[in-house]
């Protein structure tokens, strides 16, 4: 097990008290598996993925364990942190137009990102490991000496799964890697990546709201709702057998691309508000299932054939 999140709990700090974005987290991450986090927007994806690296914003508290091979993070000072970020664990973010520098040329990019974790490699070495994992993701390492604005957001977001794999780390987390890009780009982004994961041994957190593209990509599935990992699985009994009447929903909102009707089918009601959140599940005001007790209590984690799913409804499957 490379990584292992216990009682993960993350807050920020707001005028009128704070925002339980994340509350009571467990999960692990293995070697080399792919991990999807998935649920709609707002309930914790990127809060929960940023903390792994600690670049949350000032206001964010975690309180909790997240252990990286034995060590836990969640206690590291920045200065320690900055040995991990990049080599160890890195990120894809959802909009390379706003996190790659557009002034610095890509092979700076690329030289700055070594620099910092290996001073003693001498440029020519590092100008070639650029040039190679830039190939590796489909863009002619001549183009080193252009600036990213020159780029089609699809080739940025290359540069930048390039960018986040250079030093190799053993685990990357992609945020809605693909989420700006129109589909066919989008599917040979996912493409470029599942293949460099697989080469180079990695494990992956891969976030994103849409369950179609975890369920082919990942090999289980963490599904999220305000704040709550309401169901972890595989990506096959997510898909086929969801538990939670959360995630059951949000597989009927997936668009069936097969028909003219396209139509999403939303899941009716709001997330609730996270500064007073329900005493109970969090999702109980919108669940069609809810009993007296789901508005009472946080449900604890059943297990239920090998899927672990937060909610009263598998209570006496336990017993
Ligand atoms: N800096 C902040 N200060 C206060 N609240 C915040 C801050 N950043 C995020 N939040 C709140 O934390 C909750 C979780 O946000 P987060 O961005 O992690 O969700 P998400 O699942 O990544 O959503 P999306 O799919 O839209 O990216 C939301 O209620 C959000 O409003
Ligand atoms: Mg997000």
């Amino acid at each position: 097990m490379i990584l292992n999140i216990k009682n993960l709990h993350i807050n920020y700090e707001v005028k009128n008290g704070y925002v339980s974005a994340v509350q009571d987290v467990n999960i692990s991450l293995s070697e080399n598996e792919t991990l999807g986090l998935v649920g709609e927007s707002g309930c914790g994806k990127s809060t929960l993925g940023k903390s792994l690296l600690k670049i949350l914003p000032k206001n964010a508290k975690i309180l909790g364990e997240i252990s990286f091979k034995g060590q836990n993070i969640a206690q590291y000072n920045e200065k320690e942190m900055r040995k991990i970020r990049g080599k160890h664990i890195s990120m894809i973010f959802q909009d390379p137009m706003t996190s790659l520098n557009p002034i610095m040329k890509v092979k700076d990019l690329f030289l700055e990102t070594i620099k910092a974790h290996y001073p003693e490699i001498p440029e020519d070495e590092a100008l070639e490991m650029s040039g190679k994992i830039l190939s590796d993701v489909g863009i002619d390492p001549i183009r080193m000496n252009e600036y990213s604005f020159q780029f089609s957001g699809g080739m940025r977001q290359r540069v930048m799964i390039a960018l986040s794999l250079v030093l190799k780390p053993e685990i990357v987390i992609a945020d809605e890697p693909t989420t700006s890009l129109d589909v066919i780009v989008q599917a040979q982004i996912m493409e470029v990546l599942k293949k460099l994961k697989d080469e180079h041994k990695m494990s992956m957190v891969l976030i994103t709201h849409d369950l179609g593209v975890v369920a082919e990509l990942a090999d289980r599935i963490g599904v999220m709702y305000a704040g709550h990992l309401v169901e972890l699985s595989t990506a096959e009994k997510i898909y086929y057998e969801p538990k939670h009447p959360y995630t059951q929903a949000l597989l009927k909102s997936i668009p069936n691309t097969n028909i003219d009707d396209r139509e999403l089918r939303y899941i009716p009601g709001d997330l609730p508000n996270l500064v007073k959140p329900p005493k109970g599940c969090r999702f109980a005001s919108r669940c069609p299932y809810a009993k007296e007790i789901c508005h009472e209590k946080v449900p604890p984690d059943f297990e239920v054939d090998e899927t672990r799913v937060k909610c009263w409804l598998y209570e006496k499957v336990k017993a």
